[in-house]
């Protein structure tokens, strides 16, 4: 959805849609004469509230999804003004969200690749017709190519076919391969670490993939044998 065009819509009708409002929320009514001085904070509440009565919580999703942190709310500004975030302001949330991966308890990254493989290839979970007890899967599919015997795949992420082998990974268990292979593990836990707004989910920081599940994804990605690396 383009805020842009609640800005605009909002602007268009002004007062009247903030007195239609006011006698229903003390707080919009509170905001009526900020609004007359043009403050943006104004529009970004109206705007908020207009996409969050437009949802609904259903099955096992929950209107929450929409609630946003400070990295999203730092990447939409920078989608509005329509220039990237400042370098600065960039490195600070990676680092924010480096700081809040959680990295194996036991030591160990690499996990079954094949178990891996079902997982990317699973778009499952977190879907209003989804039973609660649905594993979710990881949807990698869908922005990336992984295997060359896939028919199907999205390209909004760089291809990871030949991943780890590109990377030469010979022997998951090398010091040589310790460095690629932490970093995988830290961007499938939390993309934003190593990029802020990236397109990515953050499928270990929203809680999206288990730690055990994470372990498998990295297999599929660095192990020799895997599917990817073939
Ligand atoms: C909505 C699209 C999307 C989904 C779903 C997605 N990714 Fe990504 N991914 C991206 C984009 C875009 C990039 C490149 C930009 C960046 O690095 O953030 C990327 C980058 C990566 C990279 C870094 C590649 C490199 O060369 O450094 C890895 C590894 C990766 N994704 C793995 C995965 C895995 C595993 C999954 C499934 C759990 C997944 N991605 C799901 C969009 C996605």
């Amino acid at each position: 959805m383009n805020k842009c065009n609640y800005f605009s819509v909002l602007s268009a009708v002004g007062v009247a849609l903030v007195m239609a409002v006011a006698p229903v929320h003390a707080q919009q009514a509170k905001s009526v004469a900020v609004a007359s001085t043009g403050n943006t904070e104004v529009f970004d509440f109206f705007a908020r509230e207009a996409v969050k009565s437009s949802f609904r919580s259903e099955g096992i999703v929950k209107t929450s999804v929409l609630d946003t942190d400070e990295t999203n709310q730092a990447c939409s500004a920078a989608d509005v003004a329509g220039k990237p975030l400042d370098k600065k302001r960039a490195k600070e949330i990676e680092a924010m969200n480096l700081k809040s991966v959680k990295w194996p308890a036991d030591g160990k990254f690499v996990g079954d690749w094949k178990e891996g493989e079902a997982l990317a290839q699973s778009g499952r979970g977190l879907t209003y017709s989804d039973d609660a007890k649905t594993p979710n899967g990881g949807n990698c599919y869908n922005c990336h190519q992984l295997d060359k015997k896939e028919i199907s795949f999205g390209t909004i992420g760089p291809s990871l076919y030949n991943y780890g082998k590109l990377r030469g990974v010979t022997d998951v268990n090398s010091p040589a391969s310790k460095a690629i292979i932490e970093y995988t593990w830290g961007k499938i836990w939390n993309s934003k670490a190593y990029n802020a707004c990236s397109n990515m989910p953050r499928a270990g920081h929203m809680g999206i993939m288990t730690e055990a599940q994470i372990r498998h994804l990295v297999a599929l990605l660095v192990d020799p044998k895997s599917a990817v690396n073939q």
